[in-house]
Order: structure tokens, then C-alpha cells, then sequence
């Protein structure tokens, strides 16, 4: 009897590691009373399984969004919200550009010219940026535009 039980125990703890790991690697976490929430400053799970599309069906253009999400997440999320929406009375929505927008627009910040009235707010964000973080953020920021389209 107790022999059978190990086993039973050890893959059950398994399971239970692997699974909150993998909630946490995803942005959500577990309440004290048991719930399961999202955590608000992680992308939501909507969109990683947007950018794991992206990676099925195109994969270079997957491993962009997936190194533009961890860009964004440290870079631009606190102002432009995790869901691209913007925020505030000063920053812009996200969430109606495309690849190619964003990647024009980080272009103009970047360069030290003016784009819209608010540039002095935006521009230090894009001024160290490569040509590769500014292609992986347009593609990241595409994604963000359909998670909400498909909302
Ligand atoms: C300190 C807050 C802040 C941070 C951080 C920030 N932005 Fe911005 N962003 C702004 C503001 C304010 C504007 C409006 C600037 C203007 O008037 O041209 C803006 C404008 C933009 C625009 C143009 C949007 C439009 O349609 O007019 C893009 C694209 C953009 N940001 C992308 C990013 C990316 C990508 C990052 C991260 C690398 C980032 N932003 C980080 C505040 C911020």
C-alpha cells in the first residue's frame, strides 16, 4: 500500500510544480483563496497564444513578436499599457498600427524628429532601439492590434 502511494505522490507534485510554472512563465498566478488571476503588468494569455500562432504559421516573423513582447514588456508597457491601448490624457493608442506603422514612426523618433506634439515624452524610448528590437516591436504591436480586433 504505502509503496504504491509514493509514486502516486511524487508525479502528482510533479504535475503541480510544472503547472504553476508554467501559469507563472504565462502571467498568472493563483489568489489566496484558490482563484486564478492574471497578473496585470504580464502580457494577458490572450495574447501569447496570439504571438504562438504568429509562430506556427510564420516563424520568423513568430520569434519577432516574441523578442518584441519582452522588449515591450520592459520598455514600453507602463506607458502604452500591456494591451497597447495607451493611456492616459498623453499617450497614444497602439492598438489600430501595423509592423510596418510602428516601424516607420520608431524610425522618426529614433532619427531625433519630430512626430507628434507629445515627441519629447516618446522619443528616449526609441533612441537606443536597433533596426532588429524596432522590427520585433512592430511585430509585437501588430499582435497586440489583432488580440483586440478578435475581442
Ligand atoms: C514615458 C511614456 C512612454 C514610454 C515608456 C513609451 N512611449 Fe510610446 N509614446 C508615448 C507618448 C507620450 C507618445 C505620443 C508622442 C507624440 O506625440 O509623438 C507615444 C507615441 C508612440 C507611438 C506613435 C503612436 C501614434 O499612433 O501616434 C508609437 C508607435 C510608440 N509610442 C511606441 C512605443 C514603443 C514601441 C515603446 C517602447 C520601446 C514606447 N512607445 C514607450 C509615451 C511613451
Amino acid at each position: 500500500m504505502a509503496t504504491g502511494r509514493i509514486p502516486y505522490a511524487l508525479i502528482s507534485g510533479l504535475v503541480l510544480v510544472i503547472g504553476v510554472s508554467y501559469g507563472v512563465s504565462r502571467g498568472l498566478y493563483i489568489l489566496s483563496d484558490g482563484k486564478i488571476a492574471e497578473d496585470p503588468s504580464q502580457p494577458t494569455p490572450a495574447t501569447y497564444a496570439a504571438v504562438d500562432r504568429l509562430m506556427e504559421y510564420d516563424p520568423v516573423r513568430g520569434a519577432r513578436a516574441q523578442a518584441g513582447l519582452e522588449i515591450y514588456r520592459h520598455r514600453c508597457r507602463l506607458c502604452h499599457h500591456r494591451s497597447g491601448r495607451g493611456g492616459g490624457k498623453f499617450t497614444p493608442s497602439l492598438q489600430h498600427h501595423t509592423a510596418e506603422s510602428v516601424v516607420a514612426i520608431l524610425n522618426i523618433y529614433r532619427d531625433g524628429q519630430k512626430f507628434g506634439p507629445m515627441t519629447d515624452l516618446m522619443a528616449p524610448w526609441a533612441r537606443d532601439l536597433s533596426q532588429q528590437e524596432i522590427l520585433s516591436l512592430g511585430e509585437y504591436i501588430e499582435v497586440l492590434a489583432s488580440v483586440k480586433a478578435l475581442r
